[in-house]
Order: structure tokens, then sequence, then C-alpha cells
């Protein structure tokens, strides 16, 4: 199913980014190299990269890796 339906970002998309760092929903954007557009996606995007069992999310060291730009971005 396609969380983000503008930039054609599934829920196995937004996992990757998940598991490359990704705590913030900017950050699985850049991960692909896209932009946000219509913003309606957030709030799913931002359930698949919340902890699990209110445990808190790791400290980012720059953000996740961006596959396009090849360096760490956030
Ligand atoms: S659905 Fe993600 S920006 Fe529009």
């Amino acid at each position: 199913m396609y969380i983000c339906v503008c930039n054609a970002l599934n829920e196995r998309a937004v996992g990757e980014a998940k598991a490359a760092g990704a705590i913030r929903v900017s950050q699985v954007f850049a991960y692909f190299g896209v932009a946000p557009q219509c913003g309606r996606c957030f709030e799913a995007m931002q359930a698949i990269l919340s902890p699990v069992d209110g445990e808190p999310a790791e400290k980012s060291d720059g953000g996740p890796l961006c596959r396009v730009a090849g360096r760490r971005v956030g």
C-alpha cells in the first residue's frame, strides 16, 4: 500500500528509510531524494517511523544516509 502517493513511497520504502536511520518524515523524503507535496502522508508515515512500545527514538548522528547524495542528511 502506498503511504505517500505523491512520491510513490509504499510501506516497504518507508521501512527501508527507517532501517537506514530515518526517525522523521523529512528524513524519509531526503533518503529518497524527493520532496513532500500535499502532506497527506505525514501522519501515516510518522506512525511507521515511531518507536515501538514507547521506546525513545535512537539519537541520530546527522540523519539517515541519502542514497542519492551518498551522505548523511537531516
Ligand atoms: S501523499 Fe505524501 S506528499 Fe502527498
